[in-house]
């Protein structure tokens, strides 16, 4: 991996160590460029003409496919959405859940799934058992602790794939496999892991599972993608609907949805433009490979806990075990609160990290394009601090 000609492209790492990637990626150069050449596309020729509308739904079928390659999936269990919370609200809100229905999460989620399985959980009377999780918990803990949340009303398990705060890893394909074992439906926020590790849906056990384009992929806001395992499309309702969804012509008197299809949840219009660099992020993360990308991203992590541990009064809160790991690590200082890390670290050395709770903590997201320089100048800004 050339990661200097790779960071020649994205302008931000000229001036900044930039990691957060976890929240937004920072954007290629020829990401934003095919964003740029179809708002001057629409600007010029006017967003209607047919030869706009047409390379419009061009590029939309392909950001389609790059959604289906990125989750190894087939094109008709992929739909383009908006972002991540959008997708497992699809899913959450198509079911047909009745009272007395269980759902499982863990107390280290993001407000993404907390918030759309309470939701539901309100509405229709079922119940979400909250799994309670340490963040030094190891894999066979947090099976163990699942396995027992689960009762004979378990419908669903719903968590992240990698856990926003530590950049834990979860042991998804077992989980899987207790999910299968019992007939119980699993759902997976992948909103840190499209871009960032190899994703498998064909081989996997997983009947749902949403990404977002702007953060690991290195995209813009307002794009994702959204997988629906093919045998549970049809038990998945469209909550949400709009005229894309209707055979033509469209008839009041004869209402005709589209077939059982991914587009029977497409609403209204969505951004080209936003889809067009949608589209170039996949391609220029596909172009370096997600396995080298996967590798480079824990080679940084490992890097940077095993040299932050080091430093007196820091406390590391992401796992050790590499296969636990991503590039997301996390820590804290003795006697700093996470938010003034995090605003030292920038004053000081132009660092872009945030703070994170549950654990308490700093969390710095590192990508391929980071490096081990960039490490050290984390590590020794910490080091001032502490
Ligand atoms: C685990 C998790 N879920 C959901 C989200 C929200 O993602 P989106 O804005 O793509 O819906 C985030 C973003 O920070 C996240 O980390």
């Amino acid at each position: 991996m050339d990661v200097e000609k790779i960071r020649s492209q994205i302008p931000v790492l000229g001036h900044t160590a930039y990691m957060n990637t976890g929240w937004s990626g920072p954007p290629p150069r020829r990401v934003a460029q095919a964003m740029k050449d179809r708002i001057d596309l629409e600007l010029e020729q006017g967003p209607i003409m047919p030869e706009v509308l047409e390379a419009g739904r061009e590029i939309q079928a392909q950001a389609r496919e790059a959604a289906a390659r990125i989750l190894n999936a087939t094109v008709d269990e992929v739909l383009v959405t908006r972002n991540t919370t959008e997708g497992l609200n699809i899913v959450l809100s198509g079911l047909d859940w009745k009272q007395g229905d269980e759902i499982i999460i863990c107390d280290m989620e993001h407000g993404s799934v907390i918030a759309s399985a309470q939701l539901i959980g309100q509405r229709y009377g079922v119940v979400v058992k909250v799994v309670d999780l340490d963040y030094r918990d190891s894999s066979e803990t947090i099976l163990t602790k699942i396995e027992s949340a689960f009762t004979s009303k378990t419908r669903m398990v719903f968590i992240s794939h990698i856990l926003y705060t530590t950049g834990r890893r979860m042991p998804a394909e077992e989980i899987a496999q207790l999910t299968k074992d019992r007939g119980v439906l699993f759902m997976l926020d992948g909103a840190q892991t499209g871009g960032h590790i190899a994703l498998d849906m064909a081989r996997s056990g997983f009947d749902f599972y949403s990404i977002p384009g702007q953060k690991w992929l290195l995209g813009y806001e307002g794009s994702g993608a959204l997988f629906i395992r093919r045998e549970h499309l049809e038990r998945v309702h469209p909550a949400h609907t709009g005229g894309r969804a209707v055979v033509r012509p469209v008839d009041a008197h004869n209402f005709r949805p589209v077939p059982d299809t991914m587009e029977k949840f497409l609403g209204g219009s969505a951004s080209v433009p936003v889809q067009a660099a949608f589209l170039e992020a996949t391609k220029f993360i596909e172009e370096i490979g997600i396995h080298n990308i996967e590798e480079r991203n824990l080679d940084l992590a490992d890097s940077a806990k095993a040299k932050l541990s080091e430093i007196p009064g820091v406390t590391v809160l992401s796992p050790s075990e590499r296969r636990d790991s991503s590039g997301l690590v996390s820590f804290s200082v003795a006697g700093q609160t996470p938010v003034s890390v995090v605003e030292r670290l920038w004053e000081n050395h132009r660092i872009v990290v945030r703070q994170v709770n549950h654990p308490e903590g700093v969390r710095a997201s590192l990508h391929f394009f980071n490096t081990e320089q960039e490490v050290d100048l984390l590590v020794g800004g910490t080091r001032e601090l502490a």
